[in-house]
């Protein structure tokens, strides 16, 4: 038995299988697969809970925080909506696209980080804010990015 199969059967165990809990279910698994859903764990989510594969890619591919794609150890989303915009939310983004050697969209060379763009995070008045994983860091200066970088490995 796969990783994924038996992973998938030990979540579903945790979680009742209703709808409500997928997006539960799917991140935890996103997270334990190298930061994406793979076709194989998406083939075993829909044995599994019986939901059709094409509404599992569908449900996936509608939220931002799913990907069917490989990603680094950890993701960072800059928010790229009005008051983080006009708090430096874009030269947060160049800053770090420039610390990274990466652009948005893209992963580093070893495999530490993706660099993305959200929409509003929820902290607009600690604007400008970034999401590093599942951990939101708000007022974020140049001075700060150096120090909040450092604690991801
Ligand atoms: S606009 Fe960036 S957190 Fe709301």
């Amino acid at each position: 038995m796969s990783f994924e199969s038996t992973r998938v059967k030990e979540l579903l165990q945790d979680y009742a299988p209703e709808k409500g809990n997928l997006m539960a279910v799917l991140r935890k698994l996103q997270k334990e697969c190298g930061n994406h859903l793979s076709d194989e764990t998406l083939k075993e989510v829909a044995k599994t809970t019986g939901i059709p594969l094409n509404r599992l890619y569908g449900f996936v591919s509608f939220y931002t925080m799913l990907s069917t794609e490989p990603k680094g150890r950890h993701i960072i989303r800059v928010c790229k909506d009005g008051p983080c915009n006009f708090a430096g939310g874009w030269a947060t983004a160049e800053l770090l696209e420039k610390e990274l050697d990466i652009e948005i969209g893209e992963t580093t060379e070893d495999g530490r980080f993706t660099l993305e763009h959200t929409a509003c995070l929820g902290t607009c008045t600690a604007a400008p804010a970034i999401m590093i994983d599942d951990e939101i860091h708000a007022n974020v200066s140049p001075e700060k990015l150096g120090e909040i970088l450092k604690k991801y490995k």
